[in-house]
């Protein structure tokens, strides 16, 4: 039989083994590329956002890489490998293995043999996470459209779901850092469709216990229905979501305060209120940054980073930092402990930022160091204020 015969008789029992699922696994071996260190090239079939794959794992001598393709690309890919520098492939299925190897005169000969595999097909994806959120009987999940009846995360609400999960898993953290502290108030402030805001609820007091009231400030009033909607559905008991805006809601006490990409100075708005109430934690997803943009803009200050941004965008990713920093500044100044950090891939989104503030303790002589930090990075950059400066003047 000739080589080209061999080879499509091959891809015909990978094919008919990954649909009559009995596809184990296949394993390429004996590499003969310039590629250095390479050695085999283990193939699996996995689920990826509910749509089946391959998965290639390709063993160099001190790394692993993974590539995963749709079943039609990676049989090509197969094809492509064998046809080449593997000289040996085998298909692992539970009923036999396929050899096909290149001999001795460029022939290349295929053989089977029977095999009663114990192992089963297995679709699952080894980096499926388990999900701190689960998605089983969530009735908000069901009416945000994030999943179905069964739990089963729509292909198109994955990102959502995987970013509900991350942000709650950062905040479990968080929270784990303040053991003394009771959570008795949780504010969301711009809380939008409340995505976050019942998963949120639903981990604090389904899975840690923790019987906090939360309150969920929102501009929209379509939003704030259909939010109220959904808690009351959920059985959200000490859930709510007041109609107004953020500068506006007025509260002494809070213990946790979150905004998540509240526009601009919506943002300074929310920690000016944590600080305001004493809050033991400040977690804000800064939205964009033109209030400080339009402020370097306007100061027209040449200084040694001027080369820089006379570029859009670097005067946009400087606006950012410098903003951000400010604000970690200003939570230092009033005693905070700061961190700030990516929360999520900037594959997901751009507005990746977290800003963090844990209560603490502040010395004066601190307090005079930041003061002065302040005023030398307004000048540097030409900056007349910053919003959050600007709310806290009197606290300062
Ligand atoms: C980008 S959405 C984010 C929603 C939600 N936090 C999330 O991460 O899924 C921002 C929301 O904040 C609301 N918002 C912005 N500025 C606000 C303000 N000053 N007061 C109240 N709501 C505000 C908007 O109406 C919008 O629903």
């Amino acid at each position: 039989m000739s080589n080209q015969l061999n080879i499509q008789l091959f891809l015909e029992q990978l094919s008919e083994s990954i649909s009559s699922n009995l596809f184990l696994k296949a394993s390429l071996g004996n590499y003969q590329g310039n590629e250095k260190e390479l050695k085999n090239i283990y193939v699996r079939r996995v689920k990826i956002k509910r749509v089946d794959m391959l998965s290639f794992n390709y063993r160099y001598k001190t790394r692993d890489i993974f590539k995963n393709l749709s079943i039609a690309d990676g049989t090509d890919l197969i094809k492509n490998l064998i046809s080449n520098d593997f000289k040996i492939c085998t298909l692992f299925t539970t009923k036999k293995e396929v050899i096909i190897e290149h001999g001795k005169k460029g022939l290349i000969s295929l053989r089977e043999r029977e095999t009663v595999s114990t192992s089963k097909p297995n679709l699952a994806h080894d980096k499926e996470k388990k999900r701190i959120i689960k998605p089983e009987g969530k009735t908000y999940l069901q009416e945000l459209k994030v999943t179905d009846q069964e739990g089963n995360v729509f292909k198109n609400s994955q990102d959502k779901y995987r970013q509900i999960n991350q942000y709650v898993e950062i905040l479990s953290s968080l929270i784990k850092e303040l053991p003394n502290a009771k959570l008795r108030k949780v504010v969301d402030m711009g809380s939008g469709k409340g995505y976050l805001t019942f998963a949120l609820y639903d981990y604090l007091h389904n899975v840690l216990g923790v019987k906090a009231d939360m309150v969920g400030v929102e501009f929209r009033e379509d939003m704030v229905q259909l939010c109220n909607g959904i808690a009351e559905k959920s059985a959200f008991n000490q859930l709510r979501f007041k109609q107004g805006s953020i500068d506006s809601y007025n509260t002494d006490s809070i213990d946790l305060l979150i905004a998540l990409h509240a526009c601009d100075t919506a943002t300074d708005d929310a920690i000016y209120k944590g600080i305001k109430a004493n809050a033991e934690l400040i977690v804000v997803a800064p939205c964009c940054h033109k209030q400080i943009r339009r402020e370097i803009e306007k100061g027209k200050v040449r200084n040694d980073v001027s080369f820089l941004t006379k570029h859009g965008i670097f005067l946009e990713r400087q606006a950012e930092m410098i903003t951000d920093g400010m604000r970690a500044l200003l939570l230092e100044y009033f005693g905070y402990k700061t961190k700030i950090f990516e929360f999520i891939s900037d594959v997901h989104t751009p507005k990746n930022i977290l800003v963090v503030g844990i209560k603490g303790e502040v010395s004066q002589q601190k307090k005079a160091e930041i003061l002065s930090q302040l005023n030398d990075t307004k000048t540097y950059f030409g900056i007349g204020y910053h919003h959050l400066e600007r709310l806290l003047k009197e606290e300062m």
